[in-house]
């Protein structure tokens, strides 16, 4: 039995297939390489001495995904395929919604015609908006505030409805928080396509010469420093939230925070990776980003008490990860 990875060439994806295979799992990936690139199998095989089966194929193409639960002995699914630049979102909402909510509905179909009823998908804290209180628990409102955002809600929303209509059915919600760092081998990590949108890649552009400063979106949010707050979480952590999920998953809809509970601001992050890197960072002061919040941070103890999983790695593990990855590429 195996376990089918969607986007499994991608970062969060790359990562935990690694640590599938660490856990004696069997791997199928399939991916369409739209944002992410084949040599992720072979840096996969590198670090695990394992090389996880292949298809080349998008989620929404349901006879390509039969064949896939045909030739292969499926027992759950996890499910990272899908787009994520909030921005890109809002300018394409349709290419949005068709991909991460029409591929999404096409997946399932087509586990639920293979009989395969165990689903861990990626959702997001982009799902709580502007959040109703810090830290966020999982039963705070869920209002999001932009397509990508959406595509999320929706796709939580039709899982529970499956899970309703299924009793044996189980999907695990994981709402990641700010994913960064790299695998600590240097080999897999985030390569953002053209310019990045998020923090930390935009700070590596600056390290490798690429940018001349980063741009520091607001110093006039309530917070201690006045730069916005996020709960920054190592991929490596939340890679293994996914195989604790996968092993405490019961039958029914269940959401679960992978964050640290810690919530860092701009400037934190820009100290950190200066002293992770040697290499001094120049800032810009520039007004808040439209669609911003101040201060975004999980409580993650829903999935210590009910997966027994806790972050683990530092703020310096992340950036010294995340320098090691991008430097030389
Ligand atoms: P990524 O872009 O690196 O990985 C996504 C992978 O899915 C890519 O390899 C891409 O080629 C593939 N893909 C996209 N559409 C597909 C389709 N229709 N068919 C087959 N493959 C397809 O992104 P990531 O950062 O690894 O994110 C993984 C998941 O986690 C996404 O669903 C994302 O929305 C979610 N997420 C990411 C973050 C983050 O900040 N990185 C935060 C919260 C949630
Ligand atoms: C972090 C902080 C910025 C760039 C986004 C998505 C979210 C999730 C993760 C997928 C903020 C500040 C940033 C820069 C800056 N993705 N910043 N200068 O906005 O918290 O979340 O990615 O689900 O859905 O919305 O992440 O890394 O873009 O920003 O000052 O050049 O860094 O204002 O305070 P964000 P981010």
């Amino acid at each position: 039995m195996a376990i089918l990875v969607t986007g499994g060439c991608g970062y969060i994806g790359s990562h935990t297939v690694v640590e599938l295979i660490k856990n004696g799992y069997d791997t199928v990936i399939v991916d369409n390489l739209y944002n992410s690139d084949i040599s992720a199998l072979d840096n996969i095989q590198k670090i695990t001495g394992v090389k996880p089966v292949f298809y080349e194929c998008d989620i929404r193409d349901k006879d390509g995904l039969d064949k896939i639960f045909t030739e292969n002995e499926i027992e759950a699914v996890i499910h990272f395929a899908g787009l994520k630049a909030v921005g890109e979102s809002v300018a394409k909402p349709l290419m949005y919604y068709e991909n991460n909510v029409g591929g999404t509905v096409t997946l399932v179909q087509s586990m639920l015609e293979h009989g395969v009823k165990k689903i861990v998908f990626s959702s997001s804290a982009t799902v709580y908006g502007d959040p109703d209180r810090v830290p966020i628990t999982e039963d705070c409102s869920l209002h999001p505030t932009n397509p990508y955002g959406n595509t999320k809600y929706m796709v939580e929303m039709i899982l529970r409805d499956v899970c309703v209509s299924d009793p044996e059915f189980s999907a695990t919600l994981l709402r990641y928080f700010n994913p960064i760092g790299a695998h600590e081998s240097g080999l897999i990590g985030e390569k953002p396509n053209g310019i990045p949108n998020n923090l930390m890649p935009r700070i590596i552009r600056v390290a490798k010469g690429e940018a001349e400063a980063i741009t520091v979106f607001g110093k006039d949010y309530p917070t201690p420093d006045g730069t916005g707050v996020r709960d920054y979480i190592h991929v490596v952590d939340l890679a293994e939230g996914h195989i604790k999920a996968l092993r405490a998953a019961k039958a029914g809809a269940k959401e679960y925070n992978l964050g640290t509970g810690t919530g860092y601001s701009v400037l934190d992050i820009i100290n950190a990776f200066e002293k992770a890197s040697g290499i001094k960072i120049k800032t810009l002061d520039c007004p808040r980003r439209p669609g911003d919040i101040a201060t975004c941070y999980s409580d993650p103890s829903a999935a210590e008490k009910e997966l027994g999983w806790k972050a683990t790695k530092t703020l310096d593990e992340m950036c010294v990860s995340s320098w090691n990855f991008a430097k030389d590429k």
